[in-house]
């Protein structure tokens, strides 16, 4: 973990925190809270929004991801996300591809559990090449083709 990601962890797990406390959830109850520090020591907060057309949901992660690059964020360190269940649970297979998208593969995803502050093993560090091994992304793009 890298000096920043380390001197703002506690800072970024409390943001996830509140971040959930906004969640838009009617219809699964499932609440959702992220936050994403960026380079410059910035967090940026993102809760799930239902909808009741159920595929317009949009989960935590990405209203991070889409807040902080619609305002200019490019560079990220690390990302938090926590719920309400008491483990720690890990991103949809949409918000990996999202995270892959933005974000360097060994960059910490720290997933806490809903009462991480009690646990001794309430926050799983993980990384993105953990969560989406063998990934695609933007680079991929720029391949020969034949
Ligand atoms: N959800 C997230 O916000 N992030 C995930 O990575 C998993 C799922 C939300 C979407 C929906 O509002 C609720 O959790 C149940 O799927």
């Amino acid at each position: 973990m890298t000096d920043i990601v380390a001197s703002n962890r506690d800072r970024l797990l409390q943001a996830a925190v509140e971040a959930k406390t906004f969640a838009y959830v009617p219809y699964s109850k499932f609440r959702v809270g992220a936050a994403l520090l960026t380079e410059d020591g910035e967090i940026i907060k993102g809760s799930n929004i239902e909808n009741a057309s159920y595929g317009g949901t949009i989960c935590a992660e990405r209203t991070a991801f889409v807040k902080a690059v619609s305002e200019g964020h490019r560079k990220f360190v690390a990302l938090a996300v926590t719920t309400d269940v008491a483990s720690p649970i890990a991103p949809c297979g949409i918000c990996r591809q999202v995270i892959r998208e933005f974000c360097p593969l060994d960059m910490p995803i720290l997933l806490a559990a809903s009462s991480y502050l009690e646990k001794e093993d309430g926050v799983r560090e993980s990384t993105l090449e953990e969560l989406l091994p063998f990934s695609f992304g933007p680079e991929d793009l720029e391949r020969d083709r034949g």
